[in-house]
């Protein structure tokens, strides 16, 4: 990013897919989802595209997407339901390319939970967008920086757009997490006000929720 450049946030458009793809692909290069494979990550984008477009938005700076944070409706069990269902034979092909990813417990537990999901037709089911006490609920799924463009503001702004524009699609709570050792996505989750809620150290896991407001 250049000195003084302007820095937009706006909605996430198709052509941007790309170029997400290969931000995401750097930014989360050890996370199990990108050894799957550029197929995979770019049907999982499109997937947001697709279905949240409300909760899908880049940042801009000379005409050139440097962030993005996407989201959607409902819990994090049910996104990966349905991201999974979507992305299948990307996941499938990326999992028989690399099966050694069935050896880690997350993993695994996708696997397991998605055919928990077939298995009960979706039947029984709450509306996963409706918490228990009723109040409509999102999650943010991935929020990425390109590494020139870091530290300069950038999360908070795409994570305060994004809050905002989660209220204004009538969320009443956003909830994320990430890993214990992540202090740049935990200081930004603190600095936005958000409330640590959970931790688990044995998956090194922490989650966070923020109840919206107009003020948000
Ligand atoms: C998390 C991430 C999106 C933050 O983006 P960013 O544009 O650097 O964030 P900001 O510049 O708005 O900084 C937000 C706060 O975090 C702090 N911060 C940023 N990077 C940090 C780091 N590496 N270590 C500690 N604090 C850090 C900033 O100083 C700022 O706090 P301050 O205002 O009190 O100084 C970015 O680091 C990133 O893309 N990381 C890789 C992908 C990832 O892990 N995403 C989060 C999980 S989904």
């Amino acid at each position: 990013m250049m000195a003084g450049s302007q820095v937009k946030i706006r909605s996430l458009e198709t052509g941007d897919i790309p170029r997400v793809v290969e931000i995401f692909c750097v930014q989360f290069a050890n996370l199990s989802w990108t050894r799957l494979g550029k197929n995979f990550i770019r049907k999982f984008i499109r997937w947001h595209f697709n279905f949240h477009p409300e909760l899908a938005l880049v940042a801009e700076s000379d005409n050139q997407v440097i962030g993005f944070i996407v989201g959607a409706t409902g819990g994090h069990r049910e996104y990966y339901r349905q991201v999974l269902g979507y992305a299948f034979p990307e996941f499938l092909a990326g999992t028989l390319r690399r099966p050694w990813l069935l050896l880690k417990p997350y993993f695994l537990a996708l696997w397991v939970d998605l055919f928990k999901g077939v298995r009960s037709g979706g039947k029984n089911q709450r509306d996963p967008a409706v918490s228990k006490t009723g109040e409509k609920k999102a999650i943010i799924s991935f929020v990425a920086v390109t590494a020139a463009a870091q530290k300069t503001g950038i999360g908070t702004n795409l994570k305060q757009a994004f809050e905002q524009a989660a209220f204004q699609a009538g969320i009443q709570v956003l909830s994320a997490y990430t890993e214990i050792n992540n202090y740049a996505a935990r200081r930004l989750n603190e600095k936005r006000g958000w409330q640590l809620v959970r931790e688990e150290p044995r998956r090194k896991m922490v989650y966070y929720s923020k109840r919206l407001d107009k003020h948000s």
